[in-house]
């Protein structure tokens, strides 16, 4: 049977660590939809072309990955696309309240909708995308923390593209 799974997120912008997980969900899955929310009440940094530029350029083309936008509830997106389950990465103790919290009320509002968490790799444990736009916004180097294809977008997003 067809398994497809949706990684969502914020990816404002995408890190080494979201690339990671979803490299590894794309051998697990027969399908991996990353799906970027448009309607963030965090107000995104970057615009949701941009996030979807960067994650095309950080992920190539890899045959069963494919990259959207969603809007409003997860869990009606992933009845849309007819997803099995959500793919989270937990990357330490401090992520657990809050996916767990997302993938209860998930579970609520769609009872046929897993939600399967991969731990970060140790070499992106403390990744985090809101670290890399501080660190960008400073002019500081960010090429440990992003695909070196990207970087080049985000320093020019804040003018340090010299
Ligand atoms: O990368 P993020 O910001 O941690 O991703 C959070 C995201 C986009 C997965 C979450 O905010 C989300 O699913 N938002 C859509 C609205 C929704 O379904 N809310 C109820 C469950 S939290």
């Amino acid at each position: 049977m067809n398994k497809i799974v949706i990684y969502p997120g914020s990816f404002d912008p995408v890190t080494r660590g979201h690339v990671e997980i979803i490299k590894r969900a794309a051998k697990m899955f027969d399908h991996v939809i990353v799906a970027v929310l448009v309607n963030s009440a965090k107000k995104p940094c970057f615009s949701t072309d941009e996030r979807l530029d960067m994650l095309r350029l950080a992920l190539g083309n890899i045959h069963n990955v494919e990259i959207a936008s969603f809007e409003g509830l997860l869990a009606n997106y992933c009845k849309e696309r007819k997803a099995d389950a959500v793919i989270r990465g937990l990357r330490a103790v401090t992520d657990f309240e809050y996916e767990f919290q997302m993938a209860l009320t998930n579970k609520k509002l769609n009872p046929n909708l897993e939600t399967i968490f991969l731990t970060a790799d140790s070499d992106s444990m403390y990744l985090s995308s809101s670290m890399v736009r501080e660190v960008a916004s400073m002019g500081g180097d960010i090429s440990n923390f992003v695909p070196a294809c990207v970087c080049e977008k985000i320093a020019e997003h804040f003018g340090h593209n010299d």
